[in-house]
């Protein structure tokens, strides 16, 4: 089987991912409570809780050492100070246990997470939106990968995170912010689309954010009893789903996609899942998305990621093997 580590921001999570694709082992440790009362990852506890976390996943997954083919792991992007996590725990277990190393890539890893049960689908269409990304990606059948389109400040799950903070909801936002949309009315605060009608195609979710900030500033500046952060919520996020799905369409006439993927940890998002069925579906696409639990980070991803390297023979050696905040994304398989 094929040892999956993830520590790229804050979830501490190991996997065991047979060659047959059966999950043997899957944990992950959220540090979002740690984190939620600064309305952020904090970088420097969030490299101290996985210092103390990755030692006691590796010690439950000690009985199938003999198992273990590779090594893979998340080497980029991220935090740093989190990569470096695990990194180093890859690094001294493939001494140990004198196995290959494999890297892997955090957004390689979310496409992979679409196919933790079957072989890759390619060529393919890719969403991921989480909370360092939004891109539109395109895959082609040797894997090799082009950006389509992305973002020009903050991420679509990043907005997320902003609003929240802003009503005072914690950290992570994507889920609070959804759970109050939800039943309220998404018409009675109008937020403009970002770039709506702008030919370029990219997003941008910065002025969005602004307009809710203004809009909350406004209604306690005149003391207003009618503030209500559900409609607030519900119109920030009909607007972001918008936004997603206005520059998507117009990829979807360009590329004419046969498979398009849904990937990363805002890809549980309901709404803008069932906005993207109905674009599917009236462009004849067939959409794929990952298991509810497996949009957010988790190293089931990375070891199917991994695997998929695995049977190319890409490994790469210890001294090779370094961690990047970037991503150089070039193809699914390098
Ligand atoms: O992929 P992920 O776990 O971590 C990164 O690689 O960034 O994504 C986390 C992001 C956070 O910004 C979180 O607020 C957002 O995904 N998110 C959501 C939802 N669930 C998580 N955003 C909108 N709606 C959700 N249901
Ligand atoms: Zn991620």
């Amino acid at each position: 089987m094929i040892l999956g580590i993830e520590s790229s921001c804050d979830d501490s999570s190991v996997a065991l991912l047979g060659l047959d694709l059966e999950l043997k082992y899957h944990k992950k440790i959220s540090q979002e409570l740690e984190h939620s009362k600064y309305g952020g990852v904090v970088p420097e506890l969030a490299a101290r809780l996985h210092t103390a976390a990755l030692p006691n996943l590796i010690k439950e997954i000690q009985p199938y050492f003999k198992d273990i083919k590779a090594i893979a792991v998340t080497n980029q992007p991220g935090l740093s100070v989190s990569l470096v996590g695990g990194v180093s725990v890859a690094k001294a277990l493939a001494i140990g246990l004198n196995l290959p190393l494999i890297e892997v890539n955090h957004l390689v890893g979310h496409i992979f997470s679409l196919f933790l049960e079957e072989s890759e689908q390619l060529p393919l269409g890719v969403l991921l939106v989480s909370g360092g990304h939004t891109m539109i990606l395109y895959v082609d059948e040797n894997g090799d990968i082009t950006t389509l389109a992305s973002t020009s400040d903050d991420s679509f799950g990043e907005s997320f995170d902003k609003v929240a903070k802003m009503m005072g909801l914690g950290y992570p936002g994507g889920v609070a912010i959804e759970n109050l949309a939800k039943q309220s009315n998404s018409h009675r605060y109008k937020f403009t689309i970002p770039l709506k009608g702008d030919k370029r195609l990219e997003y941008s979710f910065s002025g969005l954010k602004n307009q809710v900030r203004l809009e909350i500033e406004k209604s306690v500046a005149n003391n207003s009893q009618d503030i209500d952060f559900a409609d607030i919520a519900a119109g920030f996020e009909r607007a972001a789903c918008e936004h997603i799905i206005d520059k998507l369409n117009r990829i979807c006439i360009e590329y004419k996609f046969k498979n398009l993927g849904v990937v990363g940890g805002a890809s549980a998002n309901i709404y803008l899942r069932s906005m993207l069925l109905k674009l599917c579906d009236k462009f004849d696409i067939n959409l794929l998305v990952a298991p509810m639990e497996f949009c957010s980070d988790n190293a089931a991803m990375i070891a199917r990621a991994g695997l998929a390297k695995f049977k190319k023979n890409k490994f790469t050696q210890s001294k090779e093997l370094k961690i990047s905040p970037r991503s150089s994304l070039s193809s699914i398989y390098l």
